[in-house]
């Protein structure tokens, strides 16, 4: 990662023409009109954070599932009760897709706000075919409408709906959640909960393997309550990304990196579980290209990149540079964005986040702290 001192940015046509020295930039390029100019004089200007896992769509309330969880109660407990997921299923089964839609856009607005300008938002609240598609569906809608890039994942298999025996829900979402899915074309990706209690390997292979026949690109919830196997598995499937990954060992992670899978951690989901962080540095040590995601679901409350960069660094002893690549080069990597999203250099969308502090470094510094001024997508001003 390089940092440029009096820099300019050039932008045409929503890409990044020219970075470099003000002087040197603004001769190649001079502004066509004063108000095509914006001076960010004592600000850093970073690419648009990329927040590459989120279960941003739906619906209800949990907070009370927070506080029951620092009474003591394990995010295990409360789903075999029937409420963490099972309950936001629930509600988002009687919310209709107008409702879904006006949900995701009011989260994307904040999203926004935090600097994130490309996120992957997951179906996995409706475990029916219906209610499937029509999150689906939302995502689509919330893509178009808002100028933050939605990629949208499905994600049927996320739990076990009540009452249905496990092979019996892997069959459904086989036969008829993944073929109405690709019939639509509405899912880039296709994504499982892979473990303990939840889908075991064979029954996550089957839902990545034919994803994979329909054309979804698979990923993995991998080691993040218990060491099954989930990693080995996204590295064997070529998916694109392995998420979570708190219980990953050293021979996993040299898996992914042989089959250049992106270990994508989720440090604001260990910190609100109170578990022990994932091993950035292991990894990092093992030349992983990691990335980092807020993980937002009603069970990880935080929209904010800067937060989960903060999370980064504190919790798992991550640099600023490691961090900021994580959320943004890295992130798009785990997204199979084309080369040089997440990245601030000719040839780049320009997705551009101006802090309202002199460096990069002020994102993870200021922890609990909004340090985004003014936000643009594809070139045309969002934010601020
Ligand atoms: O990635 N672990 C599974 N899925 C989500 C949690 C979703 C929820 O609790 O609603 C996650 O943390
Ligand atoms: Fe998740």
């Amino acid at each position: 990662m390089e940092t440029i001192e009096n820099a300019a940015v050039a932008v045409e046509d929503g890409t990044v023409v020219s970075v470099g020295d003000t002087d040197d930039v603004t001769e190649e390029h001079p502004p066509s009109a004063a108000d095509a100019a914006y001076d960010a004089a004592g600000r850093a200007v970073l690419p648009g954070f990329v927040d590459p896992h989120t279960h941003a769509l739906f619906a209800g309330d949990r907070s009370d599932e927070f506080e029951a969880k620092l009474r003591g109660k394990s995010y295990q407990e409360i789903l075999a009760q029937g409420g963490g997921i099972l309950r936001t299923v629930d509600a988002v089964r009687t919310a209709d897709e107008d409702t879904l839609l006006a949900n995701l856009l009011s989260q994307l607005d904040v999203m926004l706000e935090h600097g994130t300008t490309t996120v992957e938002v997951k179906s996995g609240y409706g475990l029916d075919t219906g209610t499937e598609l029509r999150m689906l569906r939302a995502i689509d809608r919330a893509d178009d409408q808002h100028p933050v890039d939605v990629v949208p994942t499905f994600m049927g298999a996320h739990a076990v709906p009540q009452g249905m025996d496990t092979d019996d829900y892997v069959d459904e979402v086989v036969e008829e959640q993944l073929p109405a899915v690709a019939e639509q074309g509405i899912a880039t990706f296709c994504d499982v909960f892979c473990e303990e209690d939840v889908f075991s390997v064979a029954q996550s292979r089957r839902v990545l393997e034919t994803g994979m026949a329909h054309g979804l690109t698979p990923k993995v919830h991998a080691e993040e309550l218990a060491h099954i196997g989930g990693t080995q598995l996204a590295a064997e499937v070529g998916a694109t990304s392995a998420d979570h990954l708190l219980h990953s060992t050293e021979a996993d992670v040299d898996a992914l990196v042989d089959a250049g899978v992106v270990p994508v951690l989720l440090p604001g989901t260990a910190f609100g579980l109170g578990a022990e962080y994932a091993d950035a540095g292991m990894m990092l040590d093992r030349d992983a290209p990691v990335a980092i995601a807020t993980d937002f679901n009603p069970n990880c409350h935080s929209h904010s990149m800067g937060f989960a960069q903060s999370l980064a660094c504190v919790g798992m002893g991550m640099t600023p540079a490691e961090a900021l690549l994580a959320s943004t080069h890295n992130a798009a990597e785990a997204l199979d964005l084309p080369a040089r999203h997440g990245t601030l250099r000719e040839g780049a969308p320009a997705d551009l986040v101006v802090l309202d502090a002199p460096s990069f470094v002020h994102v993870p510094y200021q922890y609990g702290v909004n340090v985004v001024e003014t936000v643009w997508k594809d070139g045309d001003r969002v934010h601020g």
